[in-house]
């Protein structure tokens, strides 16, 4: 196999854009099980920007609000509603990683910069990706601080109760039109990224909506991003809906990783997640469709978790509804035993229910 070009350690932190970042953090603390770790704000120095850092399991979340009006984070707001705006890299190298890119087409989002406190320096350069959404290389190898200079440590004011949540499994993006080729590409040349799998609108497709999807990975498979473009059905595509409502291309949804999804699962509802439903007939030929499971089917269907498998094992996985008004980011959660794709046996099943939902908003 040719050498990695640009190898990564995995995903550092994804950074959300809100309007009220304190509302938010509450939520996922809350809600999601998450630890606050640190902060910036006005108390630290940071007159124009406030985030929040929050920490479960591998996965880090910064939610990020701008305090003043004419700042392009209240812009980035104003179009897209609460969303993704950074997918950020661990990586050894920031600086060897950004030129890298940048010597392969990348567009350039911030030059490398170099942040120092107490605590040691962090590396960190970005690249744009599809619309407005940005990679940014992190290089953290000097570092032993919480985060990142600029934040303090603080901590949760609630006593916060884990859920399970352990790594990002994957990040999958929406693209409009036509535009699905042109990033699949740029994540080959620019990232190094093998192409793994494609669907195409047979494969995803019910009565009203189509999509056509490909997944692409990193050397190391330790970074899979699948990307979604809309394809020509009866109705609008929950594809079509996002970008909408978006507002244009970006980030979809989160999976992350369990290794009890029931008890994590069951957690996130007590705490009050809202998932995607599929009726009950969904469980009636499910096991002669996957083969047997280790999980009690009586509890998955209570908890209307859904089943698929591949040629390498089997897959337990469940999607909340959106975490913000606008229909647009949601998250998966995803326990893998043996299986490495993506739950393509479940994808009719989901989108019926995704169009239940769309009838629902008046946005089918
Ligand atoms: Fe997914």
């Amino acid at each position: 196999m040719e050498k990695d070009q640009l190898p990564l350690l995995g995903t550092d932190y994804v950074e959300f854009y809100v309007g009220n970042a304190k509302q938010s953090a509450h939520y996922y603390q809350a809600a999601f099980g998450f630890e606050l770790v640190a902060y910036k704000g006005l108390e630290t120095g940071s007159k124009e920007l406030c985030s929040y850092v929050l920490q479960q399991g591998k996965i880090r979340l910064v939610l990020t609000t701008a305090l003043v009006e004419n700042h392009p984070v209240a812009d980035h707001v104003k179009k897209h509603g609460d969303g993704v705006k950074t997918l950020a890299l661990w990586v050894d190298d920031a600086i060897y990683s950004y030129n890298t890119a940048m010597s392969r087409g990348a567009k350039s989002a911030f030059e490398p910069q170099t942040l120092t406190d107490e605590f040691g320096e962090v590396k960190i350069a970005g690249i744009y990706t599809y619309g407005e959404t940005v990679h940014t290389f992190v290089e953290r190898k000097n570092y032993k601080g919480t985060f990142m200079p600029g934040y303090k440590a603080k901590k949760s004011l609630i006593e916060v109760k884990p859920v399970g949540l352990l790594y990002v499994d994957h990040c999958v993006g929406n693209v409009d039109w036509g535009q699905m080729n042109e990033w699949v590409e740029y994540y080959q040349k620019v990232m190094g990224f093998n192409l793994l799998i494609t669907f195409d609108d047979n494969d995803i497709s019910t009565e009203y909506t189509a999509l056509m999807s490909k997944v692409v990975s990193n050397g190391n498979g330790y970074v899979k991003f699948p990307i979604n473009e809309p394809a020509e059905g009866k109705k609008k595509s929950q594809i079509e809906e996002y970008i909408d409502f978006y507002g244009g291309s970006g980030v979809q949804h989160i999976a992350i990783a369990t290794d009890n999804i029931i008890k994590t699962v069951d957690q996130l509802r007590n705490n009050g997640i809202d998932f995607l439903y599929v009726p009950e007939i969904y469980y009636v030929d499910v096991l002669d469709r996957v083969g047997p499971i280790e999980e009690n089917i009586e509890e998955l269907k209570r908890l209307n978790i859904l089943i698929d498998n591949d040629e390498d094992g089997y897959l337990l996985q469940i999607f909340t509804k959106p975490v913000q008004d606008r229909p647009t980011v949601f998250y998966e959660i995803i326990q893998r035993k043996g299986a490495k794709s993506f739950g393509k046996g479940n994808f009719k099943a989901l989108f019926e229910s995704i169009e239940r939902e769309q009838e629902l908003r008046g946005t089918l």
